[in-house]
Formats: structure tokens, C-alpha cells, sequence
């Protein structure tokens, strides 16, 4: 260990330039949810190995996670029109999202109230929501409307069968949903949230990219993954010279938590110091296999320059785009809704979801998608692409240059999961600092528990 190791450590922070100092050179006035520090006051943690492996722990998750959460179910735009529908499905739940009226949308647990067939199995548009076993009907606010052969059903009175209802919020152009009709609004629930997005309204995106992938581990085990830097040294080795991975920031609030990994600032990593053409080659060519893209002029740093050729793109679909700071141009904000949601904020357009795979504890569902700024009409969104279980993200070509940064990452995941359940150590632990946002969240999962 280096002395300048032994004196970050002594402080608990890296060696190296901290993220608000970064923030002194930026060439724009920094916003406040910038410079908003609110790191986790917890002590060290430990989870037990089978909160990851166990088929009773999962159930007990669809029980007091699934049931009362409130979760991303879909996005606004991809239910424009009366009567459009979509499925969100979480281990063995099913939940039907309609848009009952122009101004409304609403959800039902998605089982004919007869003999439990799934109403809808897909997106979809219609009229009313028509069970295709035997045809029992309901409106699109969820009254019963029909019932083939009504006389051999006295017994059934229309108002006891109207469909269940879910709780639906909306924020950011995504539409949430919680089972729990006792659970507080989603306004109450995100708090703080949708002032961190201000300047970054998501609303105001179309969904161009969505990418789904089964991975071979239990949905905390992939999610978690995403959810820190410290694993960029041995999993993205090729990034280090234009990342400051152990300078990242992390803050936790409430319901939600967020990192902030600053680029084109070279990791304390490193045993040599790169030039600033070496960061904004770094930033701009993240497998350094190509020639730079862009030379840097005279007494700019990379981070200067890369700041205002982003603004410059960014400015025909996004108003005051010449006021956003570097910052906001190049870092990465990786948000952490408890307990499955990670929008990201400023300008990088990553969405991340995971979901347990029906319910199996040692499987689960990745989700990618991009939320694209855009001018003038709303583009359609897009369909999900499910990649079969031989593909990677590499055949997921609207991935761009990011699907072979996440193959690294998932690249870990299966053997994590096999590790697990060879149950050699009993708890996992987790960094103070780097992994807060994830102590965080276990946090909240023993409160959902009542742990
Ligand atoms: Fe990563």
C-alpha cells in the first residue's frame, strides 16, 4: 500500500481528486443537486448468502417486496391511445395496465376473476378486456361487463366481480404500479426524487432502445452489479485511464440512492499519469482500438472539450442545453429506486430494471433501455428486444459500444450465483464507502422484511 493509499484510507475516501472538487473546474455554474452530499451513515454490513439462493427468501420477497412496492411497470408513451394495454409481469405476478380514458390509466391483477386465466398475455389494444377462455368481459375501468351465458351465474353478482385493482402513479413519462392498495402515493414514496431530475426531465424522452436478457443469477446479484463503481479496476480494466472509478460520489436518501462516476479524469488506479488526450481518447474510444476520434487543442482538458462538443449535439433537441455543465455532459448519475429501478440522470440515457425470472431465485431479467431526447413529434417507442439465450448484448447492435461493457459485467454474474450456492461463507460484505449505495438498499429490503 502507498502512503497516499494509507491517507485516503484514513480519511475514507480514495486517493485522488474528490467529485466536488472535479466540480470546482467546470466550465459552467454547478447546479445544487450537484453539489448535494448526502453520504450513508450505516454501520458495516453483512448479508446472509441466502437471501440470493433461497426459494423461502424469494418468497418471502414476492410476499413483502413485489406485493408492496411500488415498481416501473411500463412507460406513458407506450399506452397513447384509450384502450391500449401492457403486461408487467414480476415472479408469479401479472399486472394489466390500461389506459381506461385519455386522461387515466389503470391496473388490475391481470386474472380472469372465473377460472384464472391471464387475460392478456401481450401488449395490445382493445375495447374492453375479454378473457379468451371462456369470454368473460370487462370495461376498460375494470367493471364486469359480460358474462357469456349470465343465467347459469345467479350466484355471481356484478359488483363482487369487478377486476382487482393495482395502485398506478406516474413520473418522469414512466407509469408505476403497487399491488398494495394500503401502500402511501408514489409522490410520497419518491420524495426528493423528481427534484434531482429537474434539469433532466425523462418525461421529455422516447424510449429508442429497450433490450431484455434472462442472466444466470438471482436479480439482487445483477442488479448490485450495477449499482457501484469498485468493480471498474478488474471488470473494465480498459477504462481506467479515463475514469475516476474510486472518486465516484455516493449518496443515499430515503427510498432511493445514487453514485456519480466521474469521466475523463483518470483513476488513482493508475501507475502512470495519462495526458489529457489520453482521457479524452479514453472518453471517446472506450476500447482504445481505434485512431482518436478528436485531438485536443492547446489548454483545454479533455473534459472542456468533450463538454461543449455534447452540448453542441445536444442542443438542437434540448433546450438550454448551453447551460449544462460538463458535468452533466460526460459523468455517469446511476440512480437506485428501492427496489428495482435505476434511471440515470443528466444527459447519459441508461435505464436499468431487474426482475426476478418467474420464480427462480437463481435466474433473472435485465433490462436496457436508452431514453433519447428528440424534436418536434414524439417518435414511436420501441419494441423489446428479448435476446435468446445464447446472445449476448453484442447482438443487440442498438446497444452501440456499451453492449461489450456490459457483457463484462455480466460476464461475473453466473459464476457469483454458482459461488453462492456452493454456501462456503455464510454473509456477504460489502465496502463502507463504494458499496453504500448497495447497503443502502439492503437497508431498505430488511425494512420491507421487517427484518
Ligand atoms: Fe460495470
Amino acid at each position: 500500500m502507498t502512503s497516499a493509499e494509507n491517507d485516503a484510507n484514513s480519511a475514507g475516501r480514495s486517493a485522488g481528486i474528490s467529485y466536488q472538487a472535479l466540480l470546482d473546474t467546470d466550465t459552467k455554474p454547478v447546479p445544487a443537486v450537484l453539489r448535494m452530499e448526502s453520504p450513508a451513515q450505516i454501520p458495516p454490513s453483512f448479508v446472509p448468502r441466502d437471501q440470493y439462493t433461497s426459494q423461502a427468501f424469494h418468497a418471502l420477497e414476492v410476499e413483502k417486496v413485489w406485493k408492496k412496492s411500488w415498481q416501473m411497470a411500463c412507460r406513458e408513451e407506450e399506452i397513447p391511445e384509450v384502450g391500449d394495454h401492457q403486461v408487467y409481469e414480476v415472479a408469479s405476478l401479472s399486472i394489466l395496465i390500461v389506459r381506461a380514458a385519455e386522461d387515466e390509466i389503470r391496473a388490475f391483477h391481470n386474472v380472469c376473476l372465473h377460472r384464472s386465466r391471464k387475460i392478456k398475455q401481450h401488449a395490445g389494444r382493445s375495447e374492453m378486456l375479454r378473457c379468451p377462455f371462456h369470454g368473460w368481459t370487462w370495461n376498460l375501468d375494470g367493471s364486469l361487463q359480460e358474462i357469456p351465458c349470465a343465467w347459469d351465474f345467479p350466484h355471481v353478482k356484478d359488483a363482487d366481480y369487478a377486476l382487482p385493482p393495482v395502485q398506478v402513479g406516474t413520473w418522469g413519462g414512466f407509469v408505476f404500479v403497487n399491488p398494495d392498495l394500503e401502500a402511501a402515493s408514489l409522490e410520497d414514496y419518491l420524495g426528493e426524487l423528481p427534484s434531482h431530475f429537474e434539469r433532466w426531465p425523462l418525461e421529455k424522452r422516447y424510449k429508442a432502445v429497450h433490450v431484455a436478457r434472462v442472466l444466470p443469477c438471482n436479480w439482487k446479484v445483477a442488479q448490485e452489479a450495477f449499482m457501484e463503481a469498485y468493480h471498474v479496476l478488474s471488470t473494465h480494466p480498459q477504462l481506467l485511464q479515463g475514469i475516476g472509478d474510486t472518486n465516484s460520489q455516493y449518496d443515499v436518501w430515503d427510498s432511493f440512492s445514487r453514485a456519480i462516476t466521474p469521466n475523463g479524469t483518470p483513476s488513482p488506479h493508475l501507475d502512470w499519469e495519462p495526458s489529457e488526450q489520453d482521457s479524452l481518447d479514453a472518453m471517446t474510444n472506450r476500447y482504445l482500438d481505434e485512431d482518436p476520434s478528436m485531438v485536443l487543442p492547446d489548454g483545454m482538458t479533455g473534459r472542456q472539450l468533450l463538454g461543449q462538443a455534447s452540448r453542441v449535439q445536444l442542443a438542437p433537441l434540448v433546450p438550454g442545453a448551453f447551460d449544462l455543465t460538463d458535468a452533466e455532459m460526460l459523468d455517469s448519475f446511476y440512480y437506485t429506486v428501492f427496489p428495482n429501478f435505476h434511471p440515470w440522470g443528466a444527459y447519459n440515457k441508461i435505464t436499468y430494471r431487474f426482475r426476478p425470472h418467474g420464480d427462480d431465485p437463481h435466474h433473472c431479467i435485465m433490462e436496457v433501455m436508452y431514453l433519447n431526447p428528440y424534436r418536434g413529434k414524439r417518435p414511436p417507442p420501441c419494441e423489446i428486444h428479448w435476446l435468446a439465450p445464447d446472445e449476448d448484448f453484442t447482438h443487440a447492435p442498438e446497444l452501440g459500444f456499451l453492449g461489450r461493457v456490459f457483457n463484462q459485467d455480466v460476464f461475473n454474474l453466473g459464476s457469483v450465483q454458482e459461488g453462492l450456492r456452493s454456501g462456503v461463507h455464510e454473509n456477504l460484505v460489502f465496502a463502507n464507502y463504494q458499496e453504500s449505495k448497495i447497503r443502502h438498499w439492503h437497508r431498505l429490503l430488511d425494512r420491507a422484511i421487517g427484518a
